[in-house]
C-alpha cells in the first residue's frame, strides 16, 4: 500500500467522534436515513479509524467490511476489533469478488479524496459493483457550496480554505482545529453535477440529496443556535442513491 496522508491520523478520526458534530448531527442523520440494519450487510468505504464499522455492527447488521486505503488507519481499526471481537472484516482492497453481495455501502467523507474523475468514479463503482440491485449508497462529499469564509465552519473543529479557484478536483485545505488537534488534510472539491455524473456512472439512479438533522441530544446540549449556520451551510453534503 502507497503512503497515505492518512496514516498519520487514526488518533484524530476517532477522537472526532468527540465532536458534537459529528455524532449528534452528522451520524444522527447516516443512521436516521438508513434506518434498521438488523440483518444487513454493510460496507464501509473508507472507513478510517472504523468508528461507522462498529456502530454499523452494534446496531445489528449482520456482516460489516471496512475498507480503506490507509495502511495505519487499517492497522488502528484492526487492533479495536482484536479487543472487542465483533466480527467486523476490515481490508484493504475493495471485496469486489463478492459483486453484489451488500445491501448498504457508506463512504463517509472519501470521495473529497478522489484526485480526478476517473478515481472518483472508481470508488463510487466500488459501492456499485458490490452492491445488491435496489442496493443503497450514502455518501458525504464535500458540499459543492459551502461557505467560503475559513471561519464559518470553526464552531464544530474545523477551518476550510479553498486553495485554488473551485473547479473539478480543485484543492481544498481541511484544518482540524479540535481538543490538542491541528492537523490540516487536502481534500478535493467535487461540483453537483459532476458527483451525479460519476454516480450514475457506477450505476446508482436515483440520486438525493437529503438535509441533515441534529440528534434530540445535541440540540437539548446545544441549543438550536449552534447548530443554525451548519445546518444552513454544511460542510459537507449527504447524498442518498440506489442502484438500479
Ligand atoms: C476523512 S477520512 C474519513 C474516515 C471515516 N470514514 C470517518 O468518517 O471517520 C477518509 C478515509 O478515506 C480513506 N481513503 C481515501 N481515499 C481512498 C480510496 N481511494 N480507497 C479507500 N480508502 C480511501 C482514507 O485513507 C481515510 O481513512
Amino acid at each position: 500500500m502507497s503512503r497515505s496522508q492518512f496514516d498519520e491520523l487514526p488518533q484524530v478520526y476517532e477522537d472526532m467522534f468527540d465532536l458534537d458534530w459529528r455524532v449528534q448531527l452528522e451520524m444522527h442523520s447516516v443512521l436516521s436515513l438508513i434506518g434498521d440494519v438488523t440483518g444487513k450487510s454493510v460496507l464501509d468505504i473508507g472507513c478510517g479509524s472504523g468508528v461507522y464499522s462498529r456502530r454499523l455492527n452494534e446496531l445489528g447488521a449482520d456482516r460489516v467490511v471496512g475498507f480503506d486505503a490507509s495502511e495505519q488507519m487499517l492497522a488502528h481499526a484492526s487492533r479495536i476489533e482484536e479487543t472487542k471481537r465483533q466480527g467486523i472484516e476490515y481490508v484493504d482492497e475493495p471485496p469486489l469478488s463478492d459483486p453484489g453481495s451488500f445491501d448498504l455501502a457508506i463512504g463517509v467523507y472519501v470521495l473529497p479524496y478522489a484526485e480526478n474523475y476517473s478515481e472518483l468514479v472508481d470508488l463510487c463503482s466500488i459501492a456499485g459493483r458490490t452492491l445488491r440491485p435496489g442496493g443503497r449508497f450514502l455518501t458525504l462529499p464535500i458540499n459543492p457550496d459551502y461557505d467560503p469564509r475559513a471561519e464559518y465552519y470553526t464552531p464544530y473543529g474545523l477551518r476550510m480554505l479553498d486553495t485554488e479557484p473551485r473547479a473539478d478536483a480543485s484543492r481544498v485545505r481541511l484544518e482540524l482545529r479540535f481538543g490538542r488537534y491541528q492537523e490540516d488534510v487536502i481534500a478535493r472539491y467535487w461540483t453537483r453535477p459532476t458527483l451525479e455524473r460519476a454516480l450514475h456512472a457506477a450505476g446508482f439512479d436515483s440520486i438525493d440529496w437529503p438535509p441533515y438533522r441534529v440528534s434530540a441530544q445535541g440540540i437539548s446540549d446545544r441549543g438550536e443556535q449552534y447548530w443554525r449556520p451548519y445546518l444552513d451551510c454544511p460542510h459537507a453534503a449527504l447524498i442518498d442513491c440506489r442502484k438500479s
